[in-house]
Order: structure tokens, then C-alpha cells, then sequence
């Protein structure tokens, strides 16, 4: 079986590469995204892999179709990049790896509210530069703050128990509750209860039709003034245009966000050297009080090792005609 790894780096290679020891398989790695301008590229293969940043929508689809693509293996949990109905109608089955790490994430999301909290990335940069002073270094306590958490899934119930660790107050919006995340203390409300209580507030729903842009100017306009925007989910869930309105303002006090709506042209990439169009990440980048990582939130050893084994086992399952226990349906 012959398989196309689109958006692939270095680190990506290296872990196939250190799994894959069945030779039925071979893998062809490319470091272009999947999309309909480079879907001709998988003629003659039989699978694809990809991950976040790749869009394989009806038009890609079509083009995978007609060149014999037969499987769908994301090496991720999120799946809203992919045209799952199209992907049916032409009988390409999709995979996906479901839980790679909530511990990756959620710990992410954590560094994150205390970095921008404490500012620790300014101290470290003064300190190596001589600069001794605290001045505008001022944190706060986490210990009896309120945490507003939507989506509380594998990651958002990981975040809830580590957080809880701070002494924090939990609150929580989710289309389904948890049983035994309220057992733990959290509390559900609805999402506009969320948002007016919270001080900090984190977002670990996945993207789709009703979370899009759930951070909008109606609902930071609910919000406590100062407010902590953490978002590791997905760039859309954020209406970018109104938060930086919200930070300008002063409504919004810290942000800190691993993805971003449009990171498809710049994440993963080092542009260090290129001048950047994009006007929206550039003004995000301008304030004191954001702070961006490149989607590295699942970036670990052990998210990786997990990423690259399930994937090889959900190809292996669909070329052997096994159950597809990770299919998107
Ligand atoms: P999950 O499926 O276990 O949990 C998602 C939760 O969101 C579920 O409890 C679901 O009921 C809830 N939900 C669905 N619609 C909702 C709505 N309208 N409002 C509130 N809650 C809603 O997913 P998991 O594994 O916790 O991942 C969450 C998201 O994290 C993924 O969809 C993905 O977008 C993102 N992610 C980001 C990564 C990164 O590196 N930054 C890595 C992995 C995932």
C-alpha cells in the first residue's frame, strides 16, 4: 500500500520512519499541504496522510477520488478540514487519531495562562540582558480564581484536573456533561453564565458549525473586564477582528492562543526571514499581553509516539479489512 504524507517536517519523518517497519507499507513524505492545487501529486498512491493545516475539501476530494485515494488517515483528533460527506459520497473512508495526548494539551493550556500571568518569557529575556528590575512584571494568584472551560472532552476534563490543582473554581459549558467531572467539583453552567463569571476563560470544543467564532463581540462584551482568553482548540473559535478590538479596549486583559483562524500560511513554517501579510497576526503580535505559539500544544514525545502508532494502525486495519475503530463517520 502506497501512502502520501502531505505537511511533512523533519520530526514527522523521523517517527514514521522509526515505526514503520512493515515493508507492505511505503510512505512517500511531502513537505506541501494537501489541498485541491497539490491533490495531483497522489496519483499512484492509495492513502493519504495529513494533519491540521491541510484542506481536503469537495474539490480535493474529487481530485483524491479520481486518482484511486482510497483512505483518509488525519494524524490528528480535529477532522474539521476534511469534507467527511464528499469523502462518503465517493467512498474514501476516513481515520483519525482520537486522543494523542489530552495531557500534551492541557498542559499546554496551562503554560500558557501562567507565562502570560507571570511573565516569565519577559524575565527571562531581561535577566540574560542585565535587567534586574520587576517593574510591570506583577502576576496574579491562580488560588481562588474562576476558570470557565467549554468543551470539556478528554482535553477539557485534563485541563479541569490539572487547574483544579491551583485551587481554582471551575466552571464549565459542554453540549454534554461530564458525570464525573462534576463529581470532581466542576461546575456547568450556560455559556453566557461561562463567560460573564470567568476570569479566565479556555476553549477545548472542537471547531464546527456552533462554536465557530463562540469569542465574538457579543460574548466578550459578557465578560469580566480584564479577562484571560486561552485557546488551544482551534483558530476559528476566535473572531479575531474582535478580540483585537476587546484588547485594545482594555475589555480583554491577556490572550494566549496556539492557533490562530488563518495559520494555515504561517504556522509550522520559519518566516523569520519573509515579510508577513497578514495584518490581523501582526497587531496580535504588537500587544504586551498576547502571547502566540505556533500550534505546538500536542507537541511531545509522547503525543508523538501515539500520533504515529495509531495512524499506523488505523492504515494497517483498513488495508487488512479490520474494524476501523478510529474512522470519522
Ligand atoms: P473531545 O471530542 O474529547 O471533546 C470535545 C468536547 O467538546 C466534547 O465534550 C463535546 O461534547 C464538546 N462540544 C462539542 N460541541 C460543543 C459546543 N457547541 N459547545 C461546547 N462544547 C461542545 O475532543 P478533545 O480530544 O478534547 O479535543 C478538543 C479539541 O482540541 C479538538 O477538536 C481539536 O480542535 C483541539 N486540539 C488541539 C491540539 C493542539 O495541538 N493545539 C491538539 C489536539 C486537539
Amino acid at each position: 500500500m502506497k501512502i502520501a504524507v502531505f505537511s511533512t517536517k523533519s520530526y514527522d519523518q523521523e517517527y514514521f520512519e522509526n515505526y514503520s517497519i512493515d515493508s507492505r507499507y511505503t510512505f512517500s513524505f511531502f513537505e506541501t499541504a494537501l489541498n485541491k492545487d497539490t491533490a495531483s501529486l497522489t496519483n499512484g498512491f492509495d492513502a493519504v496522510c495529513i494533519f491540521v493545516n491541510d484542506r481536503v475539501d469537495k474539490n480535493t476530494i474529487k481530485i483524491l477520488s479520481k486518482n484511486g485515494i482510497r483512505l483518509i488517515a488525519l494524524r490528528c483528533a480535529g477532522f474539521n478540514n476534511v469534507d467527511i460527506e464528499a469523502a462518503k459520497s465517493n467512498n474514501i473512508k476516513v481515520v483519525r487519531v482520537p486522543a494523542y495526548s489530552p495531557e500534551a494539551v492541557a498542559e499546554h493550556a496551562v503554560a500558557l495562562i501562567l507565562t502570560l500571568n507571570r511573565k516569565t518569557h519577559k524575565a527571562y529575556n531581561r535577566v540574560r540582558e542585565g535587567n534586574f528590575s520587576l517593574k510591570n512584571l506583577i502576576g496574579f494568584n491562580l488560588y481562588g480564581k474562576t476558570i470557565g472551560v467549554i468543551g470539556t472532552g478528554q482535553i477539557g476534563a485534563t485541563f479541569c484536573r490539572i487547574i483544579k490543582g491551583f485551587g481554582c473554581k471551575i466552571i464549565a459549558f459542554d453540549v454534554s456533561k461530564s458525570d464525573e467531572l462534576v463529581q470532581q467539583g466542576v461546575e456547568y453552567l450556560s455559556l453566557d453564565e461561562v463567560f460573564q463569571q470567568c476570569d479566565i476563560l479556555s476553549l477545548h470544543c472542537p471547531l464546527n458549525a456552533s462554536t465557530k467564532h463562540i469569542v465574538n463581540e457579543k460574548s466578550i462584551a459578557l465578560m469580566k473586564d480584564g479577562v484571560m482568553i486561552i485557546n488551544t482548540s482551534r483558530g476559528a473559535l476566535i473572531n479575531t477582528a474582535d478580540v483585537i478590538t476587546g484588547l485594545t479596549s482594555k475589555k480583554i486583559g491577556y490572550l494566549g492562543i496556539d492557533v490562530y483562524e488563518q495559520e494555515e500560511k504561517l504556522f509550522f513554517e520559519d518566516l523569520s526571514e519573509s515579510i508577513i501579510e497578514d495584518d490581523l497576526i501582526l497587531k496580535l503580535i504588537s500587544f504586551p499581553n498576547v502571547l502566540i505559539t505556533s500550534h505546538q500544544a500536542y507537541f511531545t514525545k509522547e503525543a508523538m509516539d501515539e500520533i504515529t502508532t495509531t495512524t499506523l494502525q488505523n492504515i494497517e486495519a483498513f488495508d487488512k479489512n479490520l474494524e476501523l475503530k478510529n474512522e470519522v463517520v
